[in-house]
């Protein structure tokens, strides 16, 4: 039995379809009833719904398991806590082996999100668990490309000239599908995954211009703005913590450059890694053909 935590989000959506097609007998574990029952209906059978920060809802997805792929959900207050009682739940559970969906560069401590997965990475080493360790650049997202697609802008919330590395999802889970069913080939490794290529806000545009045909111009909305448009008119004073995360988010990529190497990946995939402009291209045509739903 694998389970996979943030079953219904960015990753999970792409990664356990291919878990399934390879036949791998699953748990997934989601907070809402309503992403239960999406699971169930594209066939996954076995879903734990709870919030992942209550320790009696990891002891129950843990039961049984051999082999965990813990992603941990995105902008959570209390992601340290939830992915340290995670490891615990993992081991007391007595499993095998724990791949931990981290992020690229975790040392960089300015960064909320990459200090906690570093705490939760040397946690992991000394868990005494076999352990693999996936370490993803920024996600190339399909809903980042909407206004680009819909209204030639294409919009970050941090600097334009800044250069950043980004990986492709489906490379992402690709690996992760191989690591988990493989793992013993893959115990005690840590593997950035990072598609080849380092881009501007500019570049990116460019790039996005050629795909679409038109000229797609690259804006920069303020942190404040982005803020609110993500989490909503309140959210500054009601989600502090999200807050503080996005902030210090437009603050490193303003200051510095974001980048990594595809060695690792182009290893591990044994093909080179999908580009943005594979990206790009593959999602303005789902779009035109109105196969996606944006
Ligand atoms: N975005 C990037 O570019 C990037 C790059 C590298 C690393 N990362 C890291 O990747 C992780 C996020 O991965 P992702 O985008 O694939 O996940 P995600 O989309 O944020 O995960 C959403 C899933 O998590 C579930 N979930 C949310 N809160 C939960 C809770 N309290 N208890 C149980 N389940 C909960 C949701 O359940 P419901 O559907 O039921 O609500 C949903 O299925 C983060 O740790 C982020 O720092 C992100």
């Amino acid at each position: 039995m694998l389970l996979v935590t943030a079953a219904n989000g960015n990753q999970g959506k792409v990664l356990l379809p291919r878990l399934m097609a390879a036949g791998v007998t699953l748990r997934a574990c989601v907070r809402s009833e309503e992403s239960a029952q999406a699971l169930h209906a594209n066939g996954v059978t076995d879903v734990v719904v709870g919030d992942a920060a209550d320790p009696d809802v990891l002891t129950r997805a843990m039961r049984g398991v051999e082999k965990v792929y813990y992603v941990g959900p995105a902008l959570h207050p209390r992601e340290r806590e939830m992915g340290i009682a995670a490891i615990d739940a993992a081991r007391a559970a007595g499993v095998r082996h724990f791949v931990f969906s981290s992020v690229l560069h975790p040392i960089i401590t300015d960064l909320v999100q990459h200090e906690i997965k570093r705490d939760l990475e040397e946690h992991l080493f000394s868990s005494g668990m076999e352990f693999t360790i996936l370490q993803p650049a920024n996600y190339m997202l399909r809903h980042r490309l909407r206004a680009a697609f819909e209204r030639d802008v294409f919009a970050l919330s941090w600097a334009l000239d800044r250069y950043q590395s980004m990986v492709d999802l489906g490379d992402v889970t690709e690996v992760a599908a191989g690591v988990l069913i493989d793992a013993e080939q893959h115990a005690g490794a840590t593997y950035e995954l990072v598609a080849p290529g380092r881009y501007t806000a500019h570049d990116l545009a460019k790039i996005l211009s050629e795909v679409t045909g038109r000229h797609v111009t690259a804006e920069r909305i303020d942190s404040e703005t982005f803020l609110k448009a993500t989490l909503g008119a309140e959210s500054p004073t009601r989600f502090p913590y999200q807050a503080r995360l996005l902030r210090a988010i437009s603050d490193r990529y303003s200051s510095h450059d974001f980048i990594g190497n595809p060695n690792v990946l182009t290893w591990l995939l044994g093909r080179p890694p999908t580009t943005f402009e594979q990206f790009a291209q593959r999602e303005f045509d789902a779009f035109t053909a109105k196969k996606a739903s944006y």
